[in-house]
């Protein structure tokens, strides 16, 4: 018996997808390779938040002499949260704690391009889940975050 071939990957379909609507190559790139998704066993600082939407993520820090030198975010959410913490990621890993408290919502716009406007609020929540966990790790190293 033939078996007929699917003529799309779930990827290609996935692309088309949101690219419909109205998702950038950019983001659409971070969404379907993930380059900082998944839990980081040894991680000096993991602290999660849930959005009004009800989306959860979490982010584990691995931090050098105040630097973070590695960070995974997990993401129990929608496409436009997980490109907004692959961006967020990509945007703080190696750089100082006290940057990264200033990374804010126009930094991942500009980096994913474009992303629908009713998923703005998804970047917000990749902000503020990384900024809780550097106030988790500051209010645990006292020293650590200098402005
Ligand atoms: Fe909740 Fe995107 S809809 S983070």
């Amino acid at each position: 018996m033939d078996i007929p071939l699917m003529e799309t990957s779930i990827e290609d379909s996935t692309h088309s997808t949101m690219a419909a609507s109205g998702y950038s190559e950019k983001a659409i790139g971070y969404y379907l390779e993930r380059p900082f998704m998944g839990e980081m066993p040894g991680a000096d600082q993991v602290s999660e938040m849930t959005g009004s939407c009800g989306d959860t993520m979490r982010v584990s820090l691995k931090i050098d002499q105040d630097v973070i030198s590695d960070i995974r975010y997990q993401v129990l959410g929608c496409p436009g949260a997980v490109a907004a913490a692959m961006a967020a990621a990509d945007l703080v890993k190696g750089k100082p704690l006290s940057a990264a408290t200033r990374l804010n919502d126009g930094d991942i716009f500009r980096v994913l391009e474009d992303i629908p406007v009713q998923k703005h609020h998804c970047i917000q929540l990749a902000v503020k889940t990384l900024h809780k966990t550097i106030a988790d790790y500051a209010a645990a190293h006292p020293d650590s975050v200098r402005r």
